[in-house]
């Protein structure tokens, strides 16, 4: 491998050593961020990324994918990008691989923290410098993290709810929350609860039940959602659903029941499916966080840490998050979160995010003209 990769570096700079003959054109004029005159020996660099699931969440395969490409091949990287499918067996064996064909860099976003931080030691003991992408690989040895502020995602999740609710003391809610192998999942708890629990100790809201979902699973969401409902004489006044997905399957019981827009759901990712069921009345809210910054900052960092330059990444991830299972802090970059109802999803299309025509169909157009969405 080694041998082969000195090879190729050789090709490439020879090649750059020809271009830059050839006339002033060498630097290419298209992608500018990448730059400078050592561009072409960092082109190709490979980085591997690996994405945990393709069913919890239209934002992984719809957003991620695409945007962490564009951003890595921005900062002249070559990116593998492949998708676990759920499977925690997958996961590694696609780590094995990447980690043998010679990554630079290895970017993970984990179905669970132990899968992630057996991973994360495998490419550390092959001095390959690892960044856990959105999900936090607890009691882990990941050198960066970039996200969101989770726990702000789920104290938007708890006001949204609140401010639906405001209006009927005693609403009984129902809480579907994300994978409890996922961190982010139990950030998002914890902060729904900063508005929620208060509401709950002070009897203005009651909570139903609370439920965490395997792997975010959005049909096993909606049956417990069911089971739930049932159990509960068929009543509910509001849903913590912890992203669209999960959100889209309550909704299907609700309607099922006539309670489909009657009933405020919360919700994460702001995807097509999501802005449509706020258009139409059937969400409450759903929470964006604009993705390319996520893979931007990502990439940014990568490229400093295939060039072993960690004064640059530092210089990126300025912030720290707590692994209290580490007991550790890791250099992060934590973006932040928006909250988005009815009255501003033009925020989401305006950003470039989702497009109009992705989201204004024949249930949704009215709300869309009136809103000013094209
Ligand atoms: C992500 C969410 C996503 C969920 C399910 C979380 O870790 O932060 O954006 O909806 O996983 O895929």
């Amino acid at each position: 491998m080694r041998i082969r990769r000195t090879a190729l570096a050789v090709v490439s700079a020879g090649l750059a050593f020809a271009l830059a003959a050839c006339g002033q054109n060498a630097a290419p004029s298209t992608g500018g961020s990448a730059g400078g005159s050592t561009a072409p020996a960092a082109d190709g660099v490979k980085v591997g990324v690996i994405l945990p699931e393709t069913d919890s969440s239209a934002r992984w395969e719809g957003f991620d994918k695409p945007m962490i490409e564009k951003a890595m091949r921005a900062q002249g990287l070559d990116p593998d990008i492949q998708n676990a499918q759920g499977d925690e067996q997958k996961f590694s064996t696609l780590a094995d691989g990447m980690i043998s064909s010679g990554v630079k860099v290895l970017v993970i976003a984990s179905i669970s923290s132990d899968g992630g931080s057996a991973v994360a030691a495998k490419a550390k003991a092959q001095g390959i410098p690892v960044i856990d992408y959105d999900r936090l690989n607890l009691g882990g040895t990941s050198d960066y993290y970039v996200s969101f502020d989770n726990v702000k995602v789920g104290a938007l999740q708890g006001q949204g709810l609140a401010q639906a609710l405001q209006s009927k003391p005693g609403a009984q809610v129902i809480e579907i929350e994300g994978a409890p192998t996922d961190n982010n999942a139990t950030l998002f708890y914890n902060g729904q609860q900063t508005v929620l629990k208060p509401l709950y100790d002070s009897g203005a809201l009651k909570l139903v039940q609370k439920q965490a979902i395997d792997k975010w699973d959005n049909q096993v969401g909606g049956t417990t959602f069911e089971q739930i409902l049932t159990a509960n004489g068929g009543k509910v006044d509001g849903v913590v659903a912890a992203n669209d997905g999960l959100a889209g399957a309550i909704i299907t019981v609700l309607a099922k029941n006539g309670l489909n827009g009657k009933v405020p759901v919360t919700g994460q990712d702001a995807t097509a499916d999501g802005l449509q069921a706020i258009l139409r009345g059937d969400q409450y809210m759903t929470v964006f966080k604009p993705i390319q910054e996520e893979a931007d900052a990502t990439a940014k960092l990568a490229a400093a840490l295939a060039k072993g330059d960690t004064a640059a990444a530092d210089a990126v991830a300025t912030q720290n998050t707590d692994d209290p299972k580490g007991n550790r802090q890791v250099k992060s970059v934590l973006l932040t979160p928006q909250l988005i109802t009815k009255d501003n999803v033009k925020v989401v299309t305006d950003a470039g995010y989702v497009k109009a025509s992705e989201i204004c169909v024949a249930a949704t157009q009215a709300a869309c003209t009136q809103l000013g969405i094209k």
